[in-house]
């Protein structure tokens, strides 16, 4: 068969070994020719976007973060004829199947392609927020909550030194997946997220608590999307701009200042804030995340020998599944209660 493949949205660890899977099984198993799409979707909306992905290209890339295809938050569905352009250029380049790499925003407008203009697609997800419905996980997250353990134990040192309070604001648009493991793993003493708003007066107080006990320094920590509950003062996202992107997203983060401004006014400790944004996305994936991005991807390939369009391949307990792509359109994928309650008996 010839078969293309792209990356969509927000890049993530894991992202090249999910492209080498589909193409050493797609090329040496099944006899495949695999062309790579530049771009995300704006490499189907162009002409000239591709590449041909063989056993050679693909040779050293399994360490690497980033993606080789390179991505993009192209919508199709903002352009004009986007999705007639789509179809076009599928069927000008002769592919009898595409396997789509992405978070819920790329692989909603797979299921859209392939509902509305027929477009037979296959869905891979990954995102470091881990907040796709459909899956236990997504590539990406093991390797940010790694990356994000670590600097939390690297600032517990330094709030330590200095008797601070220390505001660690990691990724987590509507979901604080992120947060919530790393600060568990990182023995954080408050951990703030989007699915419960916070009152900063309890947080406040919660940092007084402890430092009562004699722990005189605290990390905490917050996903860029949590907020303040309607009503309070400076309710809402804090967002670094008011514009927003193909898909209606606006770009968060900057609530760990504010947050670090109100518990020093509020308790008199010296604060400090690290915001470790784009480092959670870059670099080298887990082990973890590797052999999750190779399952998905030979089940992908799977997936489209068999037929299977219109499905996503997901991980259930530990097995591989696929799974109806619409289920990307449903609500997304919150952070589970009871995690949330075990990081709660950590508070203060
Ligand atoms: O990949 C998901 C995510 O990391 C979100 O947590 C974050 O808000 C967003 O991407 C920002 O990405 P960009 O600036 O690339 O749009």
């Amino acid at each position: 068969m010839k078969i293309g493949i792209l990356t969509g949205g927000g890049d993530c660890p894991g992202l090249n070994a999910a492209i080498r899977a589909v193409v050493r099984k797609g090329v040496s198993v099944y006899g495949d020719q695999v062309i790579g799409i530049l771009e995300g979707w704006r490499g189907l909306l162009r002409k000239g976007m591709t590449e041909e992905l063989n056993i050679d290209r693909l040779s050293g890339i399994l360490h690497m973060g980033g993606t080789i295809l390179k991505s993009s938050r192209t919508n199709p569905f903002k352009e004009k004829n986007g999705p007639q352009k789509i179809q076009e250029n599928v069927d000008r380049l002769g592919l009898e199947g595409l396997v789509i790499v992405g978070g819920e925003d790329t692989l909603g407008v797979a299921y859209r392609l392939f509902q509305d203009y027929q477009v037979k697609v296959v869905g891979v997800p990954k995102t470091i927020d881990n907040d796709l419905p459909g899956t236990d996980y997504t590539f990406g997250f093991d390797t940010a909550v790694n990356i994000a353990t670590e600097a939390i134990d690297r600032l517990h040192t330094t709030a330590e030194s200095h008797n601070r309070v220390i505001v660690v604001e990691v990724m987590g648009r509507h979901a604080g997946w992120i947060a919530v493991e790393a600060g568990l793993a990182g023995g954080a003493d408050m951990v703030l997220i989007p699915e419960h708003p916070f009152d900063i007066g309890e947080v406040c107080d919660a940092i007084r608590k402890r430092h009562k006990r004699g722990r005189d320094f605290s990390i905490v920590v917050v996903a860029e999307g949590a907020k303040m509950p309607e009503g309070t003062e400076g309710e809402g996202y804090i967002a670094q701009e008011r514009e927003v992107d193909a898909f209606g997203h606006i770009r968060l983060g900057g609530i760990g200042h504010v947050l670090a401004r109100e518990i020093k006014k509020r308790t008199g400790f010296q604060t400090r804030v690290t915001i470790l944004g784009y480092l959670q996305r870059g670099g080298t994936p887990t082990a973890f995340d590797r052999i999750l991005a190779t399952r998905f991807g030979i089940a992908a390939i799977d997936l489209i020998h068999q037929g299977g369009f219109g499905q996503m391949v997901s991980l259930r307990g530990n097995r591989v599944v696929p799974v109806d792509l619409e289920v990307v359109t449903k609500r997304i994928k919150t952070v589970d209660e009871d995690l949330y309650h075990i990081a709660e008996v950590f508070f203060g």
